[in-house]
């Protein structure tokens, strides 16, 4: 059908022509938002979930319910390797600025200014393109220990002051903070909590791989208590039919029942696989209705480009040894597995495994759901290892 209408949005980050299923999750966000900005002690959320299940589009929603409720809104995306503070203090120095131009928040701001200079005279860091102009003095003595713990809920502080002289509150929205170090992560609890305890308006929601809860269980700060970690994951069978559906019949066409069972099929509800098929099954389809014919058609399409795309920029970043890992993996199945099993299928032992697997979980490729057990972060990544690397000692 033509191509130029077809509605599907496979692409990380890219939005969904229909949001379907995370209701609940759109309306917990509203409650967040919505406390804060009444000055209300608020748990804040850290969306964990498998890659492509919709984490960053939920964030890039509930970032617009954020701006309609006028709240500045800070969107940072986390990087294997970038500081926590590397990434924060561009956005917070903006954030300052403006708030330092409206009257009445100009002396806080102006004292956030001094403070987030000294902050960053404290660390052993340069963060590029950051000036603060000649007439800002560090606040020498604020903020500016070196102990990231006890620095950053004071910057936090001092920002949450001026947001509620400038009637501005703020929304953090932080995407792959399974990348934070470990102390990075505690820190930020813990300005979250400081923030909170004094009914400033900072409000923080994020989201990252299942790694993330191995984060929060080993912060020695409260991130338990004070955030709740819904799980993203697959679509229920109803909000998949939707997802599917919704956009085609709003361009005059629809799907056989049979189709959709299909698509339901392979992609297992995940919201990136779905679009994939509705976007080749759309392509491929001479008329409407999409036949399960037609999705077998595309079925060849969407995988072939998933693997150029999707599951190959993962791949790519991995060495040989780390491949060979995840190849063994791959043999045993789809799902959670023993790393001991993983280790007897390379022939060796589970604990000369340790490097690789460890470096594996930094890059996100893997992660344990449980002591001793081992699965992969992406959906159906063990079909796609074993396509690229049909023998298990290859590569
Ligand atoms: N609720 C949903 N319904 C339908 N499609 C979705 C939904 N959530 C995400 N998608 C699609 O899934 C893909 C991956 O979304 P993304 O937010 O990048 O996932 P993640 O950040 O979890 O890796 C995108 O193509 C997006 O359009
Ligand atoms: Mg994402």
């Amino acid at each position: 059908m033509d191509r130029v209408r077809n509605p599907y949005a496979p692409g990380a980050g890219s939005p969904p022509p229909e949001l379907a299923g995370r209701e609940n999750l759109v309306e917990d966000a509203k409650v967040i938002i919505g406390r804060i900005k009444a000055g209300r002690p608020t748990q804040g959320m850290i969306l964990t979930g498998l890659r492509g299940v919709g984490k960053t589009v939920l964030l890039s929603e509930i970032r617009k319910i954020g701006e309609q409720e006028g709240f500045a809104v800070l969107l940072i995306e986390a990087h294997e390797g970038k500081k926590l503070a590397e990434m924060l203090v561009p956005p917070l120095r903006e954030l300052l600025f403006s708030m330092n131009a409206a009257e009445k928040a100009r002396t806080l701001a102006a004292r956030g200014l001094r403070v987030l200079k000294s902050f960053v005279s404290s660390l052993s860091i340069t963060i590029e393109g950051v000036t603060f102009g000649l007439g800002v003095d560090p606040e020498t003595g604020t903020a500016d220990s070196g102990d990231l713990e006890a620095d950053l809920p004071r910057v936090f502080e001092i920002v949450g002051e001026a947001a509620k002289a400038a009637d501005r509150p703020v929304l953090i929205l932080l995407d792959e903070i399974q990348y934070l170090e470990p102390v990075e992560f505690s820190a930020l609890i813990m300005a979250i909590h400081r923030v909170n305890q004094r009914q400033l308006p900072i409000a923080l929601v994020a989201a990252g791989l299942p790694q993330t809860l191995a984060l929060a269980g080993n912060s020695k700060s409260y991130a338990e208590r004070l955030f709740r970690y819904p799980e993203v994951g697959a679509l229920d069978d109803d909000a998949a039919r939707r997802a599917l559906r919704e956009p085609a019949r709003s361009e005059g066409a629809d799907f056989t029942e049979q189709a959709i069972d299909r698509i339901l099929e392979v992609t297992k509800r995940y919201p990136y696989f779905l679009q994939q098929w509705g976007y080749d099954s759309w392509n491929v389809a001479p008329r409407t209705p999409i036949s399960a014919e037609d999705v077998d058609h595309a079925t060849e399409h969407a995988i072939g480009e998933l693997d150029q795309s999707f599951f190959k920029v993962r791949f790519d970043r991995c060495t040989p040894a780390e491949k060979r890992y995840m190849r063994a993996l791959a043999s045993l199945g789809p799902g959670t597995q023993r790393s001991g099993d993983v280790a007897e299928s390379l022939g060796v032992k589970v604990t000369s495994l340790g490097p690789v697997r460890n470096s594996l979980i930094r890059k996100g490729m893997i992660y344990s759901p449980a002591h001793g057990d081992t699965a992969f972060t992406v959906p159906l990544f063990d079909e796609f290892m074993i396509r690229a690397m049909p023998e298990l000692n290859a590569g």
